[in-house]
């Protein structure tokens, strides 16, 4: 982990301004499959990210290094007791780095402020992130059997 990137870096809640940005740097992460499974994921449509975040469905965090976003993730409160978390992304350039980790690390002080007992993630096993993720403390709760790649019901109890 380089020290000097990590005591430079921003998170802080995004605003409306930053949504094209965010959608554009989630959809190119997404698009860029690090494991070679051929299988592309999509990060939603910019319309649907504005209208989700004005209507205060879901809340976004951005990772921010010299005033540039570098990484984002989204949540919501499925329960008042619950965190769910999604599109957790961080530009290829400044990866294995601690950053992802760091914006997880931030996701689970709020959900703590928040007074939640559980956090909730999922995401495509064939994307190679369940140990990535176990290693955060998650467990798998489901494995769910598409035709062409498994979904994975991940949680932490806080
Ligand atoms: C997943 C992602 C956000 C991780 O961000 P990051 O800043 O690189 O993560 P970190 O630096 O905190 O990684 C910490 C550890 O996880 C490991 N790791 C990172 N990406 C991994 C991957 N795809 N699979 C398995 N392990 C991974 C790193 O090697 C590192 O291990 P170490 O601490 O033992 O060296 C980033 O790879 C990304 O944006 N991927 C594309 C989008 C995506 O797939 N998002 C998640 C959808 S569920």
């Amino acid at each position: 982990m380089q020290q000097g990137i990590n005591n430079n870096l921003t998170i802080r809640e995004a605003s409306k301004h930053e949504l094209q940005e965010i959608s554009e740097m989630t959809q190119k992460a997404y698009m860029n499959p690090e494991n070679n499974t051929g299988i592309i994921t999509n990060a939603g449509k910019l319309s649907e990210l504005v209208e989700n975040f004005q209507q205060k469905k879901i809340k976004i965090l951005v990772a921010l290094l010299d005033q540039k976003i570098i990484g984002a993730i989204r949540y919501n409160f499925p329960e008042t007791d619950s965190l769910y978390f999604s599109k957790l992304a961080v530009k290829k350039e400044y990866r294995n780095q601690g950053i992802g980790t760091q914006i997880v690390r931030r996701i689970e002080l709020i959900a703590k402020e928040k007074k939640c007992k559980k956090i909730l993630l999922d995401c495509m096993f064939e994307k190679g992130l369940v140990p990535y993720y176990e290693n955060l403390g998650y467990k798998i709760d489901k494995i769910k059997k598409h035709q062409d790649h498994h979904d994975v019901d991940m949680s932490k109890n806080l």
